[in-house]
């Protein structure tokens, strides 16, 4: 059954998941359970319940447990919120279950249903696996123990029962046929972990029952908080028939009052909002409205005081006056910028980035010699975490001015940016005049983060057109927002924006933009950042002092190599938070003197390293090469695998490939054939690109593409410590590609040695940061022989002849 199962996810999955890899893991010993920590659920024995894993260590967990058809041992965390739990944050006592289906959603999330089966102890737990192991005692079932049911156990049974019966009927949405299942059980310990299963109680309590292990005791606990919960039914059952009569009064009352005010108003005895209104014309006054927004703004404030507030359109027009009223439409004076300030805050606040800030004060002092010019607008792009968001906050913070963030991901209405007219029922303005209000004054940086996720144009209009007028100096300076209706000039504001990727980009919006790229920081430049700037506000942020606590370098080292792998350096300070907060336990604890963090204590703290060298071990077969790829988020390694089937000399590819890989993929194959002179007519050759979060196209994977099959048909392994990039020509010409510094920097942060590049790359290693030109040997490549050379090594005589 799992074999079925295990099969269907490949279909069920929308996107590409982590496919499960045999051999790959050390085995787990037979008394051994893989454990899935859970945050906010309890499994009972006998339930079936589906859970949702969402940490890569337990989406590891759980593909490696249908992958090899083992249980799964389901704990519950002591702490919900936590992300990385170790064993001492987890209860001891589990339930064991079988995974029976298992489904991977998109955005990183996998479903399964699982069926809960034994209680557990965890003995002891295991080092060595990306995800928790440990070592297992059973508990026997109560029943088995006993042989048959004794009277005390009976009595207790069919009283709990009957209770359960009477909870169900209380319980407004229960299925019927739930009844019919409680009735027909005759498992006295079946009964007792479904009714605790379903009970509304605290998860520590319902931890509790799981590990009263004495039936009889068990069944009393469960009986008496059911039967408690039973009376709070019949109560609340009796509350909802009351209110209800409760509902059918006010509505009465509601009708009454506004015949009243109906009476009061023709008798010309209004409530006195006198005063409230002369407030909101004082505030209109010293605005400081351009003219025409004043004079609109004072004939609808007549227009008020004409209709009194007691209508509903009277209390819309009234937030619509204290919106204008509140907007910052005084020209203050732009702070004046001192560029040598600006780069000493810029300095301050982020280490390295050197052309960045450069870049970064070019455009303050235009900016600052021409404060109403058209200067273009500054975009960053780059991978999550390089510190995008937060150089936005530093310029602000260097130019004297207010900081407001717009996320635009995900927007696809028009109205958000734009805002609805005001006809529509509960209309506000767009988000762009919403944060000049927060602002409270035109001088304000606003950042656009995620430009790139902006909506495609749709229904509801297009959000991409709103925004370029936003940010068009031509047209900013009469903004005019639908709720607002009025103009209101947006030419002082400075406007910086952030992408991922500048692919999805509309283009006219990035012709208006400066782009600025952030590529991603080497590992000296993040154990700089570490130490210069995130243990500081770690510390900070967990009320403890540098006396107390101390990460030595290799420590941060040992954190930034085996527990992240990213270009940004976000995960690197969510760890060393948790490490952190791992000593502050210890100070609370009652220890005196300075904690040093030692690299050996971290498995203890964050677990098992995350992140292991697996190059070495994925390519010491024939037909494995190592790629490199450019994605969103930075470079990345890329497994192609390339084996030999019985067939016809086709071609087969897996791994959702692109079109333009797939081309790539045929070359390389034509290729190779020529190149070790085999005709391979009665076999195929399958490609395989294992998945992974990478987009996988494009043309670069050429040459590992042909390196693989090489190594196939010579059945000589490639180097495990070469990884490569090039397109390929049917002639063996290696072509260039893009790209190369997020390349370089995956490789390295892979353990990579030699980096093999197209010939006409050659140029862009300027661009590769110099800690990477050090520690890394280029081979650059102008024939697909030289590729062989370099990571397969001389060839056997036979192919020697063919070449
Ligand atoms: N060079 C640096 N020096 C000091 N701190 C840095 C540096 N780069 C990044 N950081 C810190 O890393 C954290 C993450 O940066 P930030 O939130 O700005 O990333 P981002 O590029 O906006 O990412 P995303 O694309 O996910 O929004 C911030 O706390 C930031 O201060
Ligand atoms: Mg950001």
């Amino acid at each position: 059954m799992t074999k079925l199962l295990a099969q269907d996810q490949d279909k069920t999955s929308g996107a590409p998941a982590e496919k499960p890899r045999a051999g790959a893991l050390k085995p787990i010993p037979e008394d051994a359970l893989i454990l899935i920590p859970m945050r906010n659920t309890v499994l009972f024995p006998g339930v079936i319940t589906p859970v949702t894993v969402g940490r890569p260590s337990s989406i590891a967990a759980a593909q490696e447990a249908v992958r090899s058809e083992r249980k799964v041992g389901f704990v519950l965390q002591r702490d919900a919120q936590k992300n990385e739990v170790a064993p001492d944050d987890l209860y001891w006592v589990g339930t064991a279950g079988q995974v029976v289906r298992y489904i991977t959603g998109g955005e990183g999330a996998h479903h399964m249903v699982v069926q809960g089966q034994n209680r557990f102890r965890a003995i002891e737990f295991l080092p060595g696996w990306p995800f928790l192991v440990a070592r297992v005692q059973y508990i026997e079932k109560p029943e088995e123990q006993e042989g048959k049911l004794t009277p005390d156990i009976e009595a207790r049974f069919l009283q709990l029962k009957a209770q359960a019966v009477e909870a169900i009927q209380l319980l407004p949405n229960a299925p019927e046929e739930l009844a019919v299942v409680v009735q027909g059980l005759t498992s006295p310990g079946l009964l007792a972990d479904m009714v605790a299963n379903l009970l509304d109680v605290k998860l520590e309590e319902k931890q509790r029952l799981l590990e009263t292990f004495d039936l009889p005791t068990r069944l009393d606990r469960v009986l008496a908080m059911l039967s408690e919960r039973v009376g709070v039914l019949r109560i609340s059952k009796e509350i909802g028939e009351k209110t209800k009569k409760e509902f059918d009064e006010r509505q009465r009352e509601h009708v009454l009052r506004e015949q009243m005010r109906q009476i009061q108003k023709e008798l010309g005895e209004g409530e006195d909002t006198g005063a409230e209104l002369a407030e909101l014309k004082k505030q209109i006054e010293d605005a400081g409205m351009p003219e025409d927004v004043h004079k609109h703004a004072t004939k609808e404030l007549k227009r008020l005081q004409r209709m009194g507030e007691g209508s509903a359109e009277g209390s819309m027009l009234r937030t619509y006056l204290e919106w204008l009223a509140e907007l910052p439409w005084k020209d203050q004076p732009a702070p004046e910028i001192d560029i040598a300030k600006a780069r000493q805050i810029l300095d301050e606040d982020h280490y390295g980035l050197d052309k960045i800030k450069r870049r970064i004060l070019e455009h303050l002092a235009v900016r600052k010699l021409n404060p109403t010019g058209k200067s273009p607008i500054l975009c960053f792009v780059g991978p999550p975490g390089v510190g995008k968001t937060s150089l936005g906050q530093s310029i602000a913070r260097a130019t004297g001015r207010k900081f407001q963030r717009i996320a635009l991901g995900g927007v696809h209405d028009e109205a958000e940016i734009r805002g609805h007219r005001r006809t529509y029922i509960g209309a506000l303005p767009g988000n762009v005049i919403q944060a000049l209000k927060r602002a409270g004054s035109k001088n304000t940086v606003l950042m656009f983060d995620e430009i790139d996720k902006l909506g495609q144009g749709g229904f509801h209009g297009d959000p991409s057109s709103a925004l370029l007028e936003v940010l068009d100096p031509e047209q900013n300076s009469h903004f005019r927002d639908n709720y607002l209706g009025v103009d209101f000039d947006l030419s002082r504001v400075m406007f910086i924006t952030t992408a991922n990727m500048l692919d999805t980009i509309p283009g006219p919006l990035r012709d208006r933009m400066e782009i600025i790229q952030l590529p991603g920081y080497t590992e000296e430049e993040k154990l700089e950042i570490a130490k210069r700037y995130l243990v500081k506000r770690q510390l900070e942020a967990n009320g403890m002092k540098s006396e107390q606590v101390e990460l030595p370098e290799e420590t941060l080292r040992k954190i930034i190599g085996d527990y992240t792998r990213e270009a940004g350096v976000r995960n690197l300070e969510r760890e060393i938070g948790s490490v952190l907060r791992h000593a502050a336990m210890r100070i609370a604890e009652g220890f005196s003197g300075r904690i040093e963090i030692k690299p050996e204590d971290l498995h203890g703290i964050l677990g098992a390293r995350r992140f292991e060298n697996e190059v070495a071990q994925r390519t010491s077969v024939p037909g494995v090469a190592t790629g490199l790829a450019w994605t969103p988020v930075g470079g990345d390694i890329l497994f192609i695998e390339a084996s030999k089937v019985p067939g016809s000399g086709k071609l087969i590819l897996t791994g959702q490939l692109g079109e333009v890989m797939k081309e790539s993929a045929q070359a390389a194959l034509t290729l190779s054939r020529s190149f070790v002179g085999e005709t391979l007519e009665k076999t195929d050759v399958h490609i395989h690109v294992p998945a992974g979060a990478t987009p996988k196209d494009g043309p670069s994977a050429g040459v590992a593409m042909f390196l693989a099959i090489v190594s196939l048909l010579l059945d000589v392994p490639v180097r495990s410590d070469v990884a490569m990039t090039g397109e390929i020509s049917l002639r063996g010409l290696v072509l260039p590609i893009g790209g190369v510094k997020e390349k370089t920097l995956a490789a390295l942060r892979a353990g990579i040695k030699t980096v093999m590049l197209p010939k006409r790359n050659e140029k862009d290693l300027e661009d590769v940061p110099a800690e990477a030109k050090a520690k890394l040997e280029f081979v650059f490549l102008e024939r697909v022989e030289d590729a062989i050379r370099t990571a397969i090594g001389e060839l056997p005589a036979h192919a020697r002849k063919a070449a």
